[in-house]
């Protein structure tokens, strides 16, 4: 199929960007996007023009390294990473605006590749949990129930894509720093530091220059690995407790 790519470009960090215009022939419907734009840069390679430069690393939806606003919606028209989305979600014809994650907090390096630390500085800040060095300990040592143990891992899921500071309206990191505290905050390792971690992760969180939580929802509805928005609610819970002075 034939189509036409709308094109966020910016040589650098301080450079001005604007949106260029590329027609391209002859794209397979098996394709993954990433593919597609591989096509592209070849193109623009063999016409002696810069390519378009991406972040991409698994391409198999596991890394959270890829990440394009597609047609206003991060990620795209499916939900799913950038690299797992294929071109047959497209037809023929069809104009594609693809733009780098517009976050403060998220500054562009060029073109649609973004500077997403500080989410690292985010668990830097209390993603953790501090354990004795030593053999491991036998896995059935400390009991998990059940249900704890679904819930944390169904937020350890989170691939720190950054897809929901891409949908929020705040460009809030609020659901991504959720994911972490639930995951942490549902297991008995996590339990020392559960106080602490969620007020030090939300103060980095503010630091970075992410917005606020308005309870907008933008940030579920996007996010690859489907982690529920109440995990938000977890986040508020932990918050709330830290303030009663314990867990
Ligand atoms: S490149 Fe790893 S998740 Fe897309």
């Amino acid at each position: 199929m034939n189509i036409t790519l709308n094109i966020w470009r910016q040589p650098g960090p301080q450079a001005e960007g604007k949106m260029v215009a590329y027609e391209l022939a002859g794209v397979s419907e098996d394709m993954s996007f990433l593919e597609m734009l591989d096509v592209l840069n070849e193109e623009l390679f063999a016409r002696g023009e810069a390519p378009v430069a991406f972040d991409s690393d698994c391409r198999e939806g596991i890394c959270g390294m890829c990440g394009l606003v597609i047609n206003g919606v991060a990620h795209g028209p499916e939900r799913t990473t950038t690299c797992q989305l294929h071109m047959r979600t497209f037809k023929d014809g069809d104009t594609i605006t693809i733009e780098p994650w517009r976050s403060k907090a998220f500054p562009i390096i060029k073109d649609l590749v973004v500077d997403r630390r500080a989410l690292d500085r985010i668990i830097a800040a209390g993603g953790y949990i501090s354990v004795n060095t030593g053999a491991a300990p036998d896995a059935h040592s400390q009991l998990v129930p059940k249900q704890d143990a679904d819930r944390a891992f169904e937020a350890a899921a989170c691939i720190g894509c950054g897809a929901c500071v891409a949908a929020c309206p705040n460009a809030s990191a609020m659901f991504f720093t959720a994911a972490k505290v639930t995951h942490l905050g549902m297991l008995p390792q996590g339990q020392p530091e559960r106080a602490a971690r969620v007020v030090k992760m939300l103060n980095q969180q503010d630091a970075e220059g992410f917005g606020g939580c308005t309870n907008i929802g933008e940030c579920a509805a996007v996010c690859p690995k489907e982690i529920p928005l109440d995990v938000i609610s977890q986040l508020n819970a932990d918050l709330a407790k830290s303030w009663a002075g314990g867990n």
